[in-house]
């Protein structure tokens, strides 16, 4: 077996993000700055035989799991060949999409038909008008039917993404976990994270213990699960309920220490941690004719220089990334 995928401290990344656009048919205050961001000319973007390529040379290697991202990824118009074709490499035993929602519901049965494993629904507040201000279009019903889309395929659980806000959305908290009573949802509540352009303010980011405080006053046989280690969300659940409840704490509480996970922008390049701006292409040396062995070398470099954990939350806000529109979380 290579060990192209094996950092420098012995984490073995078996999750590849794939950004399959920069476009978004959102503009969430979090994610992109008001005035938008500059697209990448689409000869630049990598074609569906290159995305396939590319991931092929991962799932080869040890990558088990695949996630598409954005921009929102299901306005790509050839999702369904991408997921079908990704669904079908050898290896690949799950196949997920983070997605706003907004036009899932009724591609969902044709993605379903097409190899998608799983679904993160990203939702951030239960009141139309708050999605609205934070989105800065319609559509808040929209996501709520997608959600409900796939509940009714059956997709178990449905993970719902909420990213907290102090000041915006702190005071749903409770009626968030409350959606995790009757149906398999996973509400996963997620700390404010700076990216370029996003505003970031530590004033404005809900620590995880805080968030926790919370939701236990209200809910105090709420117990946690068991984990995996490279998961992202610390996961738990109130006695009785369907679903489940989590804390995605990326600022106070780093999870580096298990990462699994590998990035891949819409233009080709490879990212190997979210807040690591460092990034290689891969598209230029694949269209310049690059064998796989020559594209393992270049990957496995970049693994190798994987650092242990991001900086912590200060310098994360003052180092130059990209903004999170073009990464994809
Ligand atoms: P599952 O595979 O269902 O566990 O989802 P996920 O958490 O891996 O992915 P998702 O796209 O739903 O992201 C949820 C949140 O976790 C977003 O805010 C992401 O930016 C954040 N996130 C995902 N991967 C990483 C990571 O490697 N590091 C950090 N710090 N945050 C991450
Ligand atoms: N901080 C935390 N999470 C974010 N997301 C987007 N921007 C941020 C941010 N600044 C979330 C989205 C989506 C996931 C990919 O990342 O809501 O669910
Ligand atoms: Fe992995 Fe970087 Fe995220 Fe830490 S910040 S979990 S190293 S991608």
């Amino acid at each position: 077996a290579s060990d192209m995928l094996v950092d420098s401290f012995g984490r073995l990344h078996t999750y590849l993000r794939i950004s399959l656009t920069e476009r978004c048919n959102l503009r969430c205050h979090y994610c992109m700055p008001a005035e938008g961001v500059d697209l990448t000319p689409s000869p630049k973007l990598l074609s569906q035989n290159e995305i396939v390529r590319i991931a092929s040379l991962f799932t080869s290697s040890g990558v088990d799991k695949i996630r598409l991202t954005g921009g929102e990824p299901t306005i790509r118009n050839d999702i369904e060949d991408i997921c079908l074709r990704l669904s079908n490499l050898k290896g690949l035993k799950k196949l997920a999409i983070t997605t706003n929602g907004i036009t899932l519901g009724r591609k969902l049965p044709r993605l379903k038909e097409c190899g998608l494993t799983s679904l993160n629904i990203s939702l951030d507040t239960l009141v139309p008008a708050k999605f609205e201000f934070m989105t800065r279009r319609k559509g808040h019903q929209r996501v709520i039917e997608s959600i409900n889309a796939a509940l009714d395929l059956g997709y178990n659980p449905v993970k719902v993404n909420c990213v907290v806000m102090r000041g915006f959305n702190d005071d749903e908290i409770c009626d968030f976990v409350k959606l995790t009573q009757e149906k398999p949802i996973n509400v996963r509540f997620i700390e404010f994270m700076p990216f370029d352009g996003n505003v970031w303010n530590v004033k404005k980011l809900v620590p995880y213990s805080e968030m926790f405080d919370r939701v236990v006053r209200q809910f105090p046989n709420m117990k946690r699960l068991q984990d995996h280690p490279t998961e992202t969300a610390k996961n738990f659940r109130i006695d009785g309920y369907q679903g489940a409840v989590s804390f995605i704490t990326s600022m106070t509480q780093h999870f580096c220490a298990g990462c699994n996970r590998l990035r891949l922008s819409a233009d080709g390049n490879f990212k190997v941690c979210l807040f690591g701006p460092s990034e290689v292409s891969l598209r230029d040396p694949l269209r310049r004719g690059a064998d796989d062995q020559e594209l393992r070398e270049i990957i496995g470099a970049a693994v190798k220089r994987k650092k242990a954990s991001h900086a912590g939350m200060f310098d994360i806000a003052k180092t130059a990334n990209r903004p999170m529109i073009h990464i994809g979380g």
